[in-house]
């Protein structure tokens, strides 16, 4: 059985003291426990406030990015050590905004990936089509692309381990989410994809979420679908009892 992950990708947004009064009132709302693995992703410069208030609870902790080299001349960057260091359990990867507006690629989010599983941090691999490539009748062909360069030379045991997330470029911070049934599609097509890849075993293994304008209104229909593991939330999670309710569907 897996268990259900849902994560809040806070992006650009909040301070170190918004940080920790919104992890204290989140631990306080999960304190009487949720059915799936809750997980915050606060930008870098509040990680660690974020983990010492969350020691201990059931409340993990992840980063958006990270470098792939542990420590060396690489002005500007954070490497997974300082991440597990901070704290950090989860290290999301690859998100589009990264590939959009930081030039990451296929390539270099594979080194990240390898570079994360290495240092024992779990990485949350962000994969999705834009509106073009959708309507182009091309989403199985960039995601199938995407995955298989991310995963790149990772054991089946490493792959087990880690969360993908689908993210449709489109449905990010829109308002406009991908039906459950659509989600739910390309979520078994990634999962196909690692069965071919790496066996039906980390097939069966690996958590798969759905992230693009997740609210408390859609988290419901969408952890019905048979492969969708949980969720990828932005905006609806800087918000306690918004991802409160998200976490609690
Ligand atoms: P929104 O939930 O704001 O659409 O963002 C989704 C996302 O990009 C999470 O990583």
């Amino acid at each position: 059985m897996r268990k259900p992950i849902i994560a809040g990708n806070w992006k650009m947004h909040k301070t170190v003291a918004e940080t920790v009064a919104l992890v204290q009132e989140l631990k306080t709302l999960v304190a009487g426990g949720a059915q799936a693995e809750v997980v915050v992703c606060p930008p870098f410069t509040a990680l660690y406030s974020a983990g010492q208030v969350l020691a201990g609870s059931a409340i993990g902790l992840g980063a958006q990015d990270m470098y792939w080299e542990n420590q060396g001349a690489y002005t500007g960057e954070v490497s997974p050590l300082m991440l597990k260091d901070a704290g950090c359990r989860y290290v999301i990867i690859g998100h589009s905004e990264r590939r959009q507006y930081f030039a990451e690629t296929d390539d270099t989010v594979n080194k990240k990936m390898k570079a994360a599983l290495e240092a024992g941090l779990i990485p949350i691999l962000c994969v999705g089509e834009t509106l073009g490539e959708r309507e182009a009748g091309d989403t199985e062909k960039i995601v199938g692309v995407q995955v298989r360069g991310a995963l790149h030379g990772l054991s089946a045991e490493q792959v087990a381990g880690i969360v993908i997330a689908y993210e449709p470029v489109w449905a990010i911070g829109t308002g406009r989410t991908a039906s459950s049934e659509d989600a739910n599609a390309v979520c078994s097509f990634i999962r196909r994809t690692v069965a071919g890849l790496f066996g039906a075993k980390s097939a069966g293994e690996v958590r798969i979420q759905y992230g693009g304008s997740v609210k408390p209104e859609n988290i419901g229909e969408l952890m019905a679908k048979s492969d969708i593991d949980g969720a990828l939330v932005g905006g609806a999670s800087l918000e306690a009892a918004t991802f409160g309710r998200i976490v609690k569907y």
